[in-house]
This record gives C-alpha cells, sequence and structure tokens, in this order.
C-alpha cells in the first residue's frame, strides 16, 4: 500500500505535521509505504489556466510538480494536511490542489461533464486535517470543506475529515491529546477502508 501526506504548512515542525504524522502512523506500523511531501520545500508554479493538459493530462509546467504527479498516481491513499490562513486552507496547499487540474478530461460538448483520470481505475481514498488557532469552527472558515469538495472533485474518496481548534504555536497540538489520538485512528480507519477496496478489487 503507498500513502502520502501532504503538507500545507511551511512550519516543518507545526501542528499541520504533527497531526499528518499521527495519521500516517497506521500504515507505518505495518510496513506501507508513507512519504511526506512537505509543499513550501518544494519549487513550482500556479496553475498558468493555459488549458496545456487538456487533451493530455500532462501539465505542461516543468516544475517539482512533475514527480509529485507519478506520487499521486502511484498513491493507494493522500492525506492532506493544511493550516488554516485567513478562513482557507494555505497558499501552498490551494496551489497545489490547483496543479492538479491536469487530471481531470471535461466532456467536448457539456463542460458540467467531467472525470478525474483517478476514477478510470483503482479507487483512491483520502483523509483531509485542517488546523486553526481560534476556537470556534466558523474560524477555521472553508479550510477543510474547500480541500475535501477539491478532492472529492478528483476522484478520491474523503474517509475522514479532521478539524483541530484552538492551536497557534508550532507544536501546541500535543497539548490535546484528543486530536493526536483522533489523528491516529482516523488512520487506522483509512487504512481499513483501502484494505476492504483492494479485497473487493480481488474477489
Ligand atoms: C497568515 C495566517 C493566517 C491565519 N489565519 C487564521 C484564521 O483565519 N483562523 C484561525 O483560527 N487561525 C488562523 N491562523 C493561525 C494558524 O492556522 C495556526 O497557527 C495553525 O496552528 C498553523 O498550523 P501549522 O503549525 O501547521 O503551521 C493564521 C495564521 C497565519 C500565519
Amino acid at each position: 500500500m503507498k500513502v502520502l501526506g501532504i503538507i500545507g504548512s511551511k512550519r516543518k515542525k507545526g501542528n499541520t505535521t504533527i497531526l499528518v504524522n499521527q495519521a500516517l502512523k497506521p500504515f507505518i506500523e505495518n510496513g506501507d509505504t508513507c512519504e511526506v511531501i512537505h509543499l513550501g520545500s518544494l519549487t513550482f508554479e500556479g496553475c498558468y489556466g493555459c488549458e496545456g493538459c487538456a487533451k493530455t493530462n500532462k501539465c505542461v509546467l516543468k516544475d517539482d510538480m512533475q514527480p509529485l504527479y507519478t506520487k499521486l498516481r502511484e498513491a493507494d491513499a493522500v492525506i492532506l494536511g493544511s493550516p488554516t490562513y485567513f478562513y482557507n486552507m494555505s497558499s501552498d496547499m490551494k496551489k497545489f490542489i490547483d496543479r492538479c487540474y491536469c487530471f481531470c478530461t471535461f466532456s467536448d460538448d457539456d463542460r458540467s461533464q467531467w472525470i478525474s483520470e483517478f476514477e478510470n481505475g483503482k479507487p483512491k481514498y483520502a483523509g483531509i486535517i485542517a488546523v486553526c488557532e481560534q476556537n470556534s469552527v466558523d474560524d477555521m472558515g472553508y479550510t477543510a470543506i474547500a480541500m475535501k469538495d477539491a478532492w472529492r472533485s478528483l476522484g478520491f474518496r474523503n474517509v475522514f475529515v479532521q478539524g483541530a481548534l484552538k492551536a497557534f504555536r508550532p507544536g501546541e497540538i500535543n497539548s490535546q491529546p484528543d486530536q493526536v489520538e483522533a489523528a491516529y485512528k482516523n488512520g487506522v480507519r483509512l487504512r481499513e477502508t483501502v484494505k476492504l477496496a483492494r479485497k473487493a478489487v480481488k474477489d
């Protein structure tokens, strides 16, 4: 099983990283192939909207997204994590998701009909983690919602969506053991789902 953790915070020891790593733990414990991608360490541009990918499903921008496309194609599951920046996901996470536009194919006659490349073969599963410092879900704004909707439109089934409030400084989430434990349990659920899917395909 191959799993990617994709982190949209530049704080490598921040709250998002902690929760994504927790959700990856059940996979690591079972010997699965896991990789953590810190988007802030990559050099890549935002989508140009050039439609260069329209006929090929290949993005024409040659940057650090190219190896990530291969990893996404190979992954069984992906965990996306982002801090809340002004009621939404971080700009790195947004930039990354926008660049996944190349996986989509639209009908020539009706652009309200589209599929993602990920709907063509093995089903793919995902987990969504959003973090914010304030006390109420309203202050998290669209962070979890925007990631989950975009990722679903790219053909992933979101097995869990976890929002963590009241975490400001890097590492502060560790003072909320319920959130840390929830991330681990969510990872277990995601792994079980992938296992069920693989069994169903084999049977
Ligand atoms: C530019 C910026 C905007 C932010 N906007 C919000 C916000 O709208 N709501 C909120 O609750 N927290 C907001 N925060 C706080 C972060 O979401 C919070 O510190 C989070 O724990 C950061 O995650 P990280 O440790 O993974 O980087 C903001 C922080 C920054 C730097």
